[in-house]
């Protein structure tokens, strides 16, 4: 049987199995998905191990802290992968090429264009944070025509450097109190929320038509969120959609069908409350 995974660390929160399982279900593919930790050395042994000598080893799902160390280690990128700088897919060939892909960006824009029907072109977008997480999904959003995005972060020289890798688009960077005007959408990719905390970010960016998206995910409101909320965001949406939407593009990809993500991501919302 074809054998799937996710390697990272930590590993044994992630959703990824599940996700990929019912997947498998619904399509009816024959397959095995499973969680693997992996030592924050051993990333390279454990790629070389899976698909070199494990029987059966047909693709992964790349988490922290390792998809900058999988982008390395493809021998074979998409172009968008290249652009993101960091891998969260891994499939090999029969000729035994390591290919890497990065669905996250992709994932994000499916959620918001599919599942929640929010408008991104023309619109004024702004993403907060400037580190792997956001530069993986910088190109898809930009693909999607919004007349202006601005990365803001707290270390400002990351997001200028994040920009720089735009110089045709309509793309600036900036710290946080230097935020002035209110945005159609702001996309919190920080990893602020992780410790409860919240960038210092001025109330007026938050308007009534204001969309805000967390890329984390909780069973309760994440702290970004409810502080959109409170400051009179018309909608607050959670990264559990980004998540299911990205795991389904892997799945395209390792096995040449696309499952129906809405009967899954209505499973773990369940699972979480
Ligand atoms: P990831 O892969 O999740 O993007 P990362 O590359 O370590 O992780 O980036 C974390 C991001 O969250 C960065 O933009 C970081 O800001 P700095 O570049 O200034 O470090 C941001 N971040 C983390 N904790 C934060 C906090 N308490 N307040 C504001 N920003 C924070």
């Amino acid at each position: 049987v074809d054998k799937y995974a996710v390697l990272g660390n930590p590993v044994a929160h992630s959703k990824s199995p599940r996700i990929h399982t019912m997947f498998a279900s619904q399509t009816e593919q024959r397959l095995q998905y499973n969680a693997r930790l992996v030592p924050v050395d051993g990333f390279d042994e454990a790629i070389n191990h899976f698909f070199k000598e494990e029987f059966g080893g047909h693709g992964l799902s790349i988490t922290v802290p390792f998809k900058e160390q999988a982008w390395e280690c493809a021998q074979h990128r998409t172009a968008r992968a290249e652009k993101a700088g960091a891998v969260n897919t891994l499939w090999i060939t029969n000729d035994g090429v390591i290919h890497g892909d990065n669905t996250d960006g992709l994932g994000l824009v499916r959620d918001l264009s599919v599942n929640h029907q929010v408008e991104l072109e023309n619109k004024r977008i702004l993403i907060l944070g400037a580190g792997g997480a956001v530069r993986g999904v910088l190109e898809p959003l930009l693909e999607q025509k919004p007349s202006e995005l601005v990365v803001a972060n707290r270390t400002v020289s990351k997001a200028e450097a994040l920009v720089e890798l735009f110089p045709e688009k309509p793309v600036s960077a900036c710290g946080f109190t230097d935020l002035s005007g209110n945005f159609d959408l702001i996309i919190n990719g920080t990893s602020a929320s992780l410790q409860g905390d919240l960038p210092p970010l001025p109330v007026e960016i938050v308007a009534e038509h204001t969309i805000c998206y967390d890329m984390m995910y909780a069973s309760e409101t994440t702290v970004f969120n409810q502080w959109g909320l409170a400051h009179g965001a018309r909608q607050a949406l959670d990264g559990l959609g980004m998540l299911v939407e990205q795991a389904a593009e892997q799945f395209l990809i390792w096995r040449g069908v696309r499952p129906d993500t809405a009967p899954v991501l209505l499973h773990l919302r369940e699972d979480m409350s």
